[in-house]
């Protein structure tokens, strides 16, 4: 790799964005606003031969979930600084390759928490009115003018478990409709209005009217919602899964709901689910006119799109402008302040002993001294920023570069 030109600072028109797979304007009209004009912009994915080409003399890449970087994409980059995903997962990236030639990689895992919060309160209301059966009826035919198991939300418990990003805002808006909202987490959460927490998932069960699971893809969720925790379930409760598809043991859940002993459901996420949209989709729920399915869409809207493509945008160009890297998935996190009329001196390393100490001996070596800084490591890499007040930029960047463990280092004028 040549690291001549990562060496020096370089001019706002001479750092090239790749956008691909169609991101929403916005990314372009943020990385814009920031001073960076040299942006191409690719509608679709491209094929791993095409990625090699479009990536040279790429400084940022933003992409999609279809566009794969693998370490050999990333190994024949020649002038990669930064990835953004415009998206939550970050799966299509080869992290530790990224992590290890000192490219951070950003994208933007909260964009979408309204989406679904939005969608699971549309979801307890469709449920308990039975909107899913009668839907289902009249498209064939059948005509269930009837208010029998029909209810408002108002005044009924719902129960959270998992109050995070999601969790946390679904108990606002669903509290603001008139709910009584509980939650269960296996962190100590400060409950937002008049949430409160219940110390097991149990009691959880035993007491919603609704329960609403927003908990992360772990060894201990997977499977939380078994076969008997969904019998501890309220008889004639619902349930909705908008978070990962291993959280419902989806068998149980199915004799469940055709028993009625679950009254409804509403799951967007699957243990398997189709591949693309030319897949057939196939669960045991399918037919069972109690359920509203939906292909995992709890986080798809326009305006999440736009939060994504604000959000990575302006990390990326954080990045470029000052070095900050707050946030990033695999990297060392370092949120830094301007630099003002200061040099700022970046240098990335393999996480071994003395690297500092080194560091600041060509400080030391140079007689110059250090205005400012910061140091954060995490698993295999080391990141250190230094602001210095000297003219012998070139010489320390010449010397820190010499290093032994250095992957790379940058400056900011
Ligand atoms: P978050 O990380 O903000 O919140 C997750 C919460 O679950 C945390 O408070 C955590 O302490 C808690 N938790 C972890 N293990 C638990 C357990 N065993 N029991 C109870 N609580 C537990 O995550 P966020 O952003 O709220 O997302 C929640 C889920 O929603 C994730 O699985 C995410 O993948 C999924 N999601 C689904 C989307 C869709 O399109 N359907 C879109 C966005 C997110």
């Amino acid at each position: 790799m040549d690291n001549s030109e990562r060496n020096h600072s370089l001019r706002k028109d001479k750092i090239k964005f790749l956008l691909l797979e169609g991101i929403h304007p916005r990314a372009r009209a943020e990385i814009e606003r920031a001073g960076y004009l040299n942006i191409v912009e690719q509608s679709g994915a491209l094929t791993p031969e095409d990625l090699h080409k479009a990536l040279k003399g790429v400084h940022f890449v933003g992409l999609r979930s279809r566009t794969q970087l693998n370490a050999a994409a990333i190994d024949t980059a020649d002038r990669l600084t930064a990835i953004g995903c415009f998206c939550i997962g970050t799966n299509q990236v080869d992290l530790q390759r990224a992590a290890l030639t000192g490219t951070p990689v950003f994208n933007a895992p909260f964009a979408n928490t309204r989406s679904v919060a939005e969608l699971s309160l549309a979801e307890i209301i469709m449920l308990m009115r039975g909107i899913p059966q009668k839907n289902a009826a009249a498209h064939r035919g059948q005509w269930l003018k009837s208010a029998s198991g029909s209810r408002e939300i108002r005044g009924k418990t719902l129960g959270i478990v998992g109050y995070g990003h999601i969790g946390s805002q679904l108990g606002i808006i669903a509290e603001s409709m008139g709910m009584r909202v509980i939650f269960q987490d296996v962190e100590s959460k400060l409950p937002l209005g008049n949430a409160e927490p219940r110390a097991d998932l149990k009691s959880l069960l035993k007491e919603a009217h609704v329960v609403s699971l927003h908990v992360p893809d772990t060894t201990e969720t997977r499977n939380l919602m078994s076969a008997s925790a969904i019998s501890d379930m309220r008889e004639g409760s619902f349930l909705i899964n908008a978070s990962r598809g291993t959280v419902v043991d989806i068998e149980a859940l199915s004799e469940a709901l055709k028993s009625g002993r679950v009254a409804g459901a509403a799951i967007d996420v699957f243990p398997l689910e189709p591949k693309s949209n030319d897949d057939r989709f196939v669960s045991p729920l399918v037919g069972l006119d109690n359920v509203l399915i939906t292909p995992h869409i709890g986080g798809s809207t326009l305006e999440a799109q736009e939060n994504i493509a604000v959000e990575v945008a302006s990390k990326l160009v954080r990045y470029s402008d000052n070095g900050t890297t707050r946030s990033a998935v695999n990297f060392p996190q370092v949120s830094l302040p301007d630099h003002g009329d200061t040099r700022r001196i970046m240098h990335i390393h393999r996480n071994e002993p003395g690297v500092l100490q080194s560091i600041n001996q060509v400080f030391f070596d140079n007689q110059v001294n250090i205005a400012a800084q910061y140091l954060q490591t995490a698993g295999d890499i080391g990141y250190v920023v230094m602001d210095v007040e000297s003219d012998k930029a070139s010489a320390l960047m010449q010397g820190i570069a010499k290093i032994p463990a250095t992957i790379r280092t940058r400056i900011l004028q």
